[in-house]
């Protein structure tokens, strides 16, 4: 069916159920304002590439795709947002944007969505961050992590090789690893999950190297480390009901939020016992995206890289870090299913191929990641999850 081109925005609905319930009735995708008056206009700037891109973001009211939105907005881009707010807010999404609602899944959606825009100018670039990603999750329900993260991959690729769009960034993790025996990890190493999340997240990978092999298109695949903190704006961040973070449930408990902080295991094979990490601020993963999508729109050709910040912490170091900042309880608890001992990454190509470097330390992290949390206790405006 042949849609036309939305020049103006649908008349936002009020509620977030109205939105469900009118995304589910209706044949044609509507592109919605945004909820509220989340600009960024102030910030925009030409991007240093020189270019400017539309990117479609698939999941980009949520965590790190909301980031990602942002930067992509301060950098020049035009942005397009598809999201079914399963676990992201329509108010992340700040005004600059075009805002879908719609779910991976739907096939038809999508590629209504990518018909319609391409209408008035196509797609440069599409990222993906609609997935599932809690490790203990995955862990008890398998099934939906592969039915959300490879099957929800399949959909979306499908359209995109339907609707043209040749460059994909996709959001990995160094879940795909498993338990690493020495110290980093390298991108060329062994990928042997140990949870499936990891595998899900691999076969993904996969996926998009044989669907970019057969169709001809570029792809960025980013493998993150452990992503935390919040925009300095503290319009988004971290906010879902259920956390499972080792950060915001530290500064669940130094804001009385929770009585205190378990921590899982303390006989790893690590120095203190206590599994390693490598943290990366959300705002440098994010401003990584759009770089990675600069990169292979010039290059035209395709990327692997990790992203972290290169440096390990123990779970016991990061509480000693945010003790020296705020104060809260913690106590030993018993492992968590499927935690490998140590994850910290190389990020030398990301560095040499993108000229990317993490500028936040850990204690910006703890710290944005508190003054977020705070502000949402304030009972300031909701962000994103
Ligand atoms: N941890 C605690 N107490 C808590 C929460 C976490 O001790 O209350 C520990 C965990 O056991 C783990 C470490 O803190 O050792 C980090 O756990 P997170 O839940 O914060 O993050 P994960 O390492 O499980 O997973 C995250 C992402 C994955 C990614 C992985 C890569 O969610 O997508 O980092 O390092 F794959």
């Amino acid at each position: 069916m042949q849609l036309e081109a939305q020049d103006t925005p649908a008349q936002i609905p009020k509620t977030r159920a109205h939105l469900k319930s009118e995304a589910g009735t209706s044949t044609h995708p509507s592109r919605l304002t945004s909820a509220k008056t989340n600009s960024l206009s102030h910030m925009n700037r030409a991007s240093d590439s020189g270019l400017n891109l539309k990117v479609l973001v698939v999941g980009g009211a949520g965590y790190i795709g909301s980031h990602t939105v942002y930067e992509l907005i301060r950098n020049g881009h035009q942005v397009v947002v598809y999201d079914n707010l399963s676990s992201g807010h329509q108010s992340a999404v700040p005004e600059q944007a075009g805002f879908y609602l719609g779910d991976i899944l739907d096939e038809h959606q999508l590629e209504q969505v990518l018909a319609q825009e391409s209408a008035s100018r196509p797609f440069d670039v599409a990222m993906h961050f609609a997935a599932k990603l809690i490790v203990p999750e995955s862990v008890t329900q398998p099934l939906r992590y592969y039915h959300n993260n490879v099957e929800g991959l399949r959909v979306m690729l499908s359209a995109l090789v339907a609707g043209g769009v040749r460059n994909i960034v996709f959001s990995s993790t160094a879940a795909v690893y498993g338990s690493t025996t020495g110290g980093e990890c390298h991108e060329d190493d062994r990928t042997i999950p140990i949870n499936p999340y990891g595998e899900t997240k691999l076969a993904a990978e996969r996926m998009i190297a044989w669907t970019a092999q057969a169709h001809g298109l570029n792809y960025a695949i980013l493998r993150y480390f452990n992503v935390a903190g919040a925009d300095t704006s503290l319009q988004i961040g971290l906010n879902k009901d259920q956390l499972t973070h080792l950060v915001p449930l530290i500064m669940q408990a130094a804001l009385g939020q929770r009585e205190k902080l378990e921590i899982f295991g303390r006989d790893y094979n690590t120095p203190d016992g206590t599994c390693i990490r490598d943290y990366v601020h959300v705002t440098d993963l994010a401003q990584a995206h759009v770089m990675a999508g600069e990169y292979i729109v010039k290059n035209e050709r395709p990327l692997l890289c990790n992203l972290g910040s290169g440096r390990g912490f123990s779970v016991r170091e990061v509480v000693e870090e945010a003790l020296s900042m705020f104060s809260f309880r913690y106590a030993y608890a018993p492992r968590r299913c499927g935690d490998p001992a140590k994850l910290i990454a190389n990020i030398e190509r990301a560095r040499h191929l993108l000229g990317w470097q993490p500028q936040r330390n850990l204690q910006t992290i703890l710290q944005s990641d508190y003054d977020y949390r705070r502000r949402l206790i304030s009972g300031q405006e909701p962000a994103s999850q």
